[in-house]
């Protein structure tokens, strides 16, 4: 077991998963989610910190948080992804792995969702593969840490 967990950090709206529009986000939920990811991270070696906020703020001060305490993040910055500087200077801080995971193909989708601030700090992207980006981003992630060995 890894000693310094990965955080898995979901944005807005994410909490609402399984019933916000499923013909784009599917039906699993948040909490399938995060259990799939505490098996496979069980499996693979690596402890977990999975959390979820709405508040951009807060997103901030947890990757400042991950910054001394993560051995990657696994993040989903959800509609900040296309926003958000604030997010993309604090994930600018970490000299870690940081994947980022978007359950649909955002480049498939409105001209707003094709840029990503996230993207310029990920050192890579996963996007539409549903829930299971989660689970690839993961392996990605036990496969970085244990070149780094
Ligand atoms: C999302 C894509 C974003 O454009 C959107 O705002 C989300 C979810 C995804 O997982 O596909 O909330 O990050």
């Amino acid at each position: 077991m890894s000693e310094r967990p990965v955080f898995v950090l979901n944005g807005p709206n994410l909490n609402l998963l399984g019933k916000r529009e499923p013909e784009i986000y599917g039906h699993t939920t948040l909490a399938d989610i995060e259990a799939a990811c505490r098996a496979l991270a069980q499996e693979l070696g690596l402890a977990l910190e999975f959390r979820q906020s709405n508040s951009e703020g807060e997103l901030v001060s947890w990757i400042q948080e991950a910054r001394e305490a993560a051995s990657a993040i696994v993040i989903n910055p959800a509609a900040y992804t296309h926003t958000s500087i604030a997010i993309m200077d604090a994930l600018a801080t970490c000299s870690f792995p940081i994947i980022e995971v978007h359950l649909s193909n955002i480049h498939r989708r409105e001209p707003f969702r094709h840029h990503s601030y996230v993207s310029k700090v990920a050192q890579a992207v996963i996007a539409g593969c549903g829930a299971h980006g989660y689970l690839l981003a993961l392996r990605h992630v036990a496969y970085l840490l244990a070149q780094s060995r």
